[in-house]
């Protein structure tokens, strides 16, 4: 069984549309875990059989922390992943591996399944940068309870995918230093998922393709 994570990011713009497509999405008949992360506002829509993921959390369990969303709030709210240190939240808002890592060590503590996201950026050393945010990121964390995506910086939003090949090369490195399960993300589609499978990553994470019906449930069905 794969694992296909979709993130919408801080999309659809109202909840019409979200509505729309967790209907059209719960219709998915597939044997891998589809898993939809929705914005926190959505997160009451979905239907019943939808597993939920959220995209960020705070590490706090409960507090004076104006704007934040702990852990075993979206536990509450259904959620059985959540992504942890996604590049839009490393580059935007200043989050650091030291953050990072705090923020693994919560969600594990709520029962909730962390989806912990490394990459590069254009013109970095991948192999070192992958390899000090899985250091620092699971600093004293059994790194089998947590999954990671792999997901170069310069791959995501941009169509540029990272070729299976390179990916896979970047893959063998991470499993080298964790027991994780290793999704690959980055324009993902319904055209190239397999080729990630197929190279050994168990599962993809999905920004874009995730928000196009038809696209998506093809991706899901090819993967
Ligand atoms: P795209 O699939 O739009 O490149 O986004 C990838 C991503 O950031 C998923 O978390």
């Amino acid at each position: 069984m794969k694992l296909i994570i979709a993130n919408w990011k801080m999309n659809p713009d109202n909840s019409l549309e979200a509505k729309e497509l967790f209907r059209f999405f719960d219709d998915i008949e597939s044997d891998n875990e589809v898993v939809i992360c929705p914005p926190f506002a959505f997160l009451g829509l979905a239907p019943e059989r939808t597993v939920l993921g959220g995209q960020n959390c705070f590490w706090k369990k409960e507090g004076s922390f104006t704007g934040e969303v702990s852990p075993l709030m979206l536990k509450d709210m259904g959620c059985r992943y959540v992504i942890i240190g996604h590049s839009e939240r490393r580059d935007i808002f200043g989050e650091n591996n030291e953050i990072i890592n705090k923020k693994i060590k919560a969600v594990l503590e709520a029962g909730i399944i962390p989806i912990l996201c490394v990459g590069e950026k254009k013109g970095d050393n991948a192999n070192r940068v992958v390899v000090r945010q899985l250091e620092k990121g699971l600093e004293g964390i059994d790194s089998s309870n947590v999954i990671i995506a792999y997901e170069p910086v310069w791959a995501i939003g941009t169509g540029d995918f990272c070729s299976p090949e390179k990916a896979d090369e970047i893959r063998k490195i991470i499993k080298e230093k964790v027991k994780s399960k290793i999704l690959y993300g980055g324009s993902v589609n319904s055209k190239n998922v397999k080729s990630y499978i197929d190279k050994g990553f168990d599962g993809v994470l999905v920004g874009g393709a995730s928000l196009k019906k038809e696209e998506f449930v093809s991706l899901v069905k090819n993967a």
